[in-house]
């Protein structure tokens, strides 16, 4: 996996990011450059490398994703009104909206600029892929919004919106890779499948990390889904499992916005802690990352070819960031 992440790291430094107007550009190149962990484009050319394939076919397809993913970034940090992400300044923070939404959509149209730049048989397969990943991508993110106003959310709401907003992507990712090397289709469903319970899995753990990880290491500020009234695993399972004194509270806590945020973080993980909601999310997220494995196994592929996700896999049930 340390080969993938220094090929991807190679990619982009032979990659130029800065045109005119400046204005428009360098907010892309501040947030490519600043990386985060890649693994959308490490999961494309591990997918590709799993059936034969080299970088320089998918050398464009793993830039676009991750641009694509980029601009996701973009407009989410608006849309969540978070300061902080790897650790640094949001776009629209250091700028202004504006520019987060016009760099934003500038990635977007670069993202299919690189896809178009890597000629393939099945390139019409690809781009059909790309194209409906960034539409199921938008629906989530439509119904993350819509669930911050909605109080009858239900937990297999949250993961068909989650399977939108954040699993699609690693699957389409590894599909594209796997197309590039002109896997067979049997392969590569379970690939995709692999990717879906594989981005649940992240997604809960995003979630977990967004209540209990360290900021100087997860690189975004926390409590954000809580005063943004997000309808995550966590406060789905603790309405679940709450006494109905504590079911109140929370409810009451998730319909308001209070000027003191903190309070309402603090108050909300206190409850939390008396639930013990993260016993609970965490077993969520093993469920998930077992059935990720199945569908590994079932790749018609020699054990070896497989390490590289595996690690990968490896690597992510581990994440603090
Ligand atoms: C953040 O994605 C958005 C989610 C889907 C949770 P990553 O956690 O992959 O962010 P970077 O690219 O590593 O910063
Ligand atoms: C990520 O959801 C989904 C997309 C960016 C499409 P979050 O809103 O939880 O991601 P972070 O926590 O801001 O990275
Ligand atoms: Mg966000
Ligand atoms: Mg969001
Ligand atoms: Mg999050």
């Amino acid at each position: 996996m340390q080969k993938l992440l220094d090929q991807v790291k190679q990619l982009f430094e032979e990659e130029q990011f800065i045109h005119e107007p400046r204005e428009l550009y360098e907010p892309i190149e501040y947030t490519l450059r600043l990386g985060g962990k890649r693994i959308r484009p490490v999961m494309l050319l591990a997918a590709n490398q799993m059936f034969g394939g080299e970088v320089e076919q998918v050398r464009y397809a793993a830039i676009g994703i991750e641009t694509f993913h980029n601009f996701t970034l973009l407009h989410d940090d608006l849309m969540d009104k978070s300061p902080l992400r790897r650790g640094k300044p949001t776009v629209y923070c250091k700028w202004d909206e504006n520019t987060a939404i016009l760099s934003g959509d500038t990635m977007y149209a670069l993202a299919w600029r690189y896809f178009l730049r890597q000629p393939h048989p099945h390139l019409q397969e690809i781009l059909n892929c790309f194209n409906e990943t960034g539409i199921q991508v938008c629906e989530g993110q439509q119904y993350d919004m819509n669930f911050e106003h909605q109080t009858n959310v239900t937990i297999a709401d949250y993961l068909m919106m989650i399977r939108l907003k954040t699993a699609v992507l690693l699957a389409g990712a590894l599909k594209i890779g796997a197309l590039y090397a002109n896997a067979p289709a049997a392969d590569v469903e379970n690939l995709y499948q692999f990717g879906i319970h594989l981005g649940l899995a992240f997604q809960l753990q995003d979630d977990l990390l967004d209540g209990y990880g360290d900021v100087a290491v997860f690189g975004k500020k926390t409590g954000q889904d809580i005063r943004d009234n997000k309808k995550t695993y966590l406060i789905l399972k603790a309405l679940e499992l709450a006494t109905p004194r504590q079911k109140e509270e929370l409810e009451h806590l998730f319909a308001t916005t209070p000027e003191d945020s903190e309070a309402k973080v603090t108050r909300v993980l206190e409850i939390y802690g008396q639930i013990g909601i993260r016993q609970h999310v965490q077993e969520a997220i093993q469920k998930e990352f077992d059935l990720a494995q199945q569908h590994l196994q079932a790749i018609q592929v020699q054990q070896a070819q497989k390490r590289p996700l595996e690690e990968l896999m490896d690597a992510l049930f581990e994440r603090k960031k």
